[in-house]
């Protein structure tokens, strides 16, 4: 298993290349599902999930393959993304990923893929619609907590699918319409649950309502960016799609789709990631294809904390792909923030924030509203020199004026990239253990953040080990030496 090993005190400058997002392109490699035609998704991003994803898919049939770079500046100038040399080899903006489905008739995804990821739910309701029946293996729960799917289960009950949990798997049969085809019913349905919406359910019953017979209206549907873009996607292959990123989404269902070459959003999640490395190390970097438009919540907590967004290209962009600038004030200020669903600051940004406001000057509150146990990272960082205090979904941050490096572990894909920040920005060296939890959701950090002046390794855990015994035992002979003179 890989290790980072991170210099402190680092001090940013350059630019970095915000890849296509994680959490847009899995529903829409599901959905590939939906059609025999090829489907292409520009962008995608080079990430473990996504090739847990590509596997799922070729055991269910589909050939998926690297189909070569478009320009990264794909959408030419108007995109406001005007793009800068060919990015570094280690982003993936321009490559192509190709998914078409060759063989139908398999329609079971396996536990050993599923309980690597999450997000391989999103082909049950894809697999559903098109082939009319369905075995996806029951998602575990996770290090943030518990991943439950009854949402994703209700929606497809009331399109008059016929679902059964047998040893943990899904097994789920679509009614047998006109012709004797296999056909889900378009219905209404509200997919609230204790925590608001869900993601990857609106995902679901979104794709499985295009090819349903007649009108579907979801209501409290997700409305994250993600969403929206695959409702881009799905109708651009002749679905018929109202309200995608809004609460009311109303899907006609038609006979079939066709395929399609879609470009992936810049994900989101890893631009402000990238925005909250810039404050915490105090350094001035630019942040090339960033999704500002879809970070608002994120860039208001941040201003007020003292770091400064500024968009580098006057005039009309796309606000979706533009080019900033981040800088910080050297004082931090302390704040509160609680995370919501879409437009509210998003869960998937809480340890990156949590982290950065360790430094803050005074007590911050951070109250974590859709996974309440996601805060296995504040243990970590109290090792650091961070001091925080957890009551529930909530913890006081009570600023300190530095921290310490340490030896680390990363627990799941945020918290690990909220444990580089601190490394980076922390007095000393820190070593980030299981950094395959990093790899799931960001594309060679330790290269992009190299590529900024970062003093960053990575290593094997072994050689780590190796190199902890020669340290202990050069420290060894000196304590001897020094006692033999
Ligand atoms: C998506 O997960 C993202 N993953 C997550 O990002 C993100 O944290 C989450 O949305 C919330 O924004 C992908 O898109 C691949 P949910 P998803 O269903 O769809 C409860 C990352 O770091 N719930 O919106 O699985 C659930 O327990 C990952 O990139 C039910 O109660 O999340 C949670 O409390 C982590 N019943 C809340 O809703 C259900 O049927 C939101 O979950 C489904 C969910």
């Amino acid at each position: 298993m890989d290790a980072f090993v991170i210099q402190g005190k680092a001090h940013l400058s350059g630019s970095v290349l915000v890849n296509g997002s994680k959490n847009a392109a899995l529903p829409q490699m599901a959905a590939a599902l939906l059609t025999a035609e090829p489907v292409t998704i520009t962008d995608a991003p080079r990430l473990s999930d996504l090739a847990s994803m590509g596997q799922l898919l070729e055991e269910l049939g589909c050939d998926v393959e690297e189909a070569g770079r478009a320009s990264p500046n794909t959408g030419g100038v108007k995109n406001g993304y005007a793009g800068t040399a060919e990015p570094a080899s280690h982003r993936s903006v321009g490559r192509r990923l190709r998914i078409q489905t060759v063989d139908e008739t398999a329609t079971h995804a396996r536990y050993e893929i599923v309980r690597t990821m999450r997000a391989s739910i999103s082909v049950l309701g894809p697999l559903l619609a098109r082939r009319g029946v369905a075995r996806v293996s029951m998602p575990g729960g996770c290090a943030i907590g518990d991943r439950p799917v009854d949402l994703h289960l209700r929606g497809l009950v009331a399109m008059g699918a016929d679902i059964n949990l047998c040893s943990g798997d899904i097994t789920a049969t679509a009614p047998v319409g006109a012709g004797g085809r296999r056909r889900l019913k378009g219905a209404r349905i509200f997919l609230g649950g204790p925590f608001g919406s869900t993601v990857l359910g609106t995902a679901n019953i979104m794709s499985a309502a295009t090819l349903a017979e007649g009108t579907t209206v979801i209501e409290n549907a997700a409305c994250e960016p993600e969403v929206q873009d695959l409702g881009r996607m799905l109708t651009a292959m002749g679905a018929r799609i109202e309200g995608a990123g809004t609460p009311r989404i109303v899907i006609e269902g038609v006979e079939e789709l066709g395929g399609v070459d879609h470009r992936v959003m810049p994900d989101r999640i890893e631009a402000g990631t990238f925005m909250m490395i810039g404050a915490i190390t105090n350094s001035q970097i630019t942040i090339e294809n960033c999704p500002l438009d879809a970070l608002m919540a994120v860039t208001d907590r941040l201003e007020r904390i003292g770091v400064k967004i500024t968009v580098r290209e006057p005039g009309w962009v796309d606000p979706m792909r533009v080019r900033c600038d981040v800088t910080c004030d050297r004082t931090l200020n302390p704040v509160e923030m609680t995370t919501q669903p879409y437009p509210g600051f998003p869960t998937d940004l809480q340890a990156q924030l949590l982290a950065l406001l360790t430094i803050a000057e005074g007590n911050s509150v951070v109250t974590e509203k859709i996974f309440p146990e996601r805060f296995l990272h504040v243990a970590e960082l109290t090792r650091m020199g961070a001091s925080a205090f957890r009551q529930g979904p909530t913890v006081v941050v009570s600023g300190v004026r530095r921290l310490v490096g340490a030896p680390v572990m990363a627990s799941d894909l945020r918290a690990s990239a909220c444990l580089v920040m601190a490394g980076l920005a922390a007095e000393g060296e820190t070593i980030v253990r299981r950094v395959y939890h990093l790899d799931r959701g960001y594309e060679r950090m330790d290269l992009a953040l190299r590529d900024m002046g970062a003093e960053i390794e990575r290593i094997d855990d072994r050689d780590l080990e190796r190199r902890e015994e020669e340290a202990v035992a050069a420290s060894t002979a000196r304590i001897h030496s020094a006692l033999a003179g």
